[in-house]
């Protein structure tokens, strides 16, 4: 059985498990608070699952915690400067416009909060 990430750990300690259901997940407000600066957060906005991404200059996003791939929960990834990577085959997405570069089919819709 494989090791879980630190990333997996952090998750479990905030309460912010990426595979949690969406009543049991963090409120967009709770996880603004929790997640550092450079980080990704599961949450949720009412019953929809999100992901929360906080950029090195402090602007934060959300978008739907789904990678338009193969279904990955996108808060199991990290931030490349301002692209969110999906952790399983390295899809980024561009938090600004939510577009994969080189992948114009493969975009996500990106709110700033
Ligand atoms: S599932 Fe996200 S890149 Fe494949």
């Amino acid at each position: 059985m494989a090791e879980p990430s630190l990333h997996a750990l952090a998750c479990d300690l905030l309460g912010a498990d990426p595979d949690a259901p969406a009543h049991r997940r963090l409120t967009v407000a709770e996880a603004r608070r929790l997640c550092p600066r450079g980080g990704v957060i599961a949450c949720r906005r009412g019953d929809r699952n999100l992901v929360l991404a906080v950029l090195a200059d402090g602007r934060t996003f959300t978008a739907p915690d789904r990678c338009p791939h193969d279904g990955r929960p996108l808060s199991d990834g990290y931030l490349d400067g301002q692209r969110l990577v999906c952790s399983r085959h390295g899809w980024e997405f561009d938090l600004a416009t939510g577009a994969s570069p080189g992948r114009p089919q493969a975009c996500i819709g990106v709110r700033e909060e």
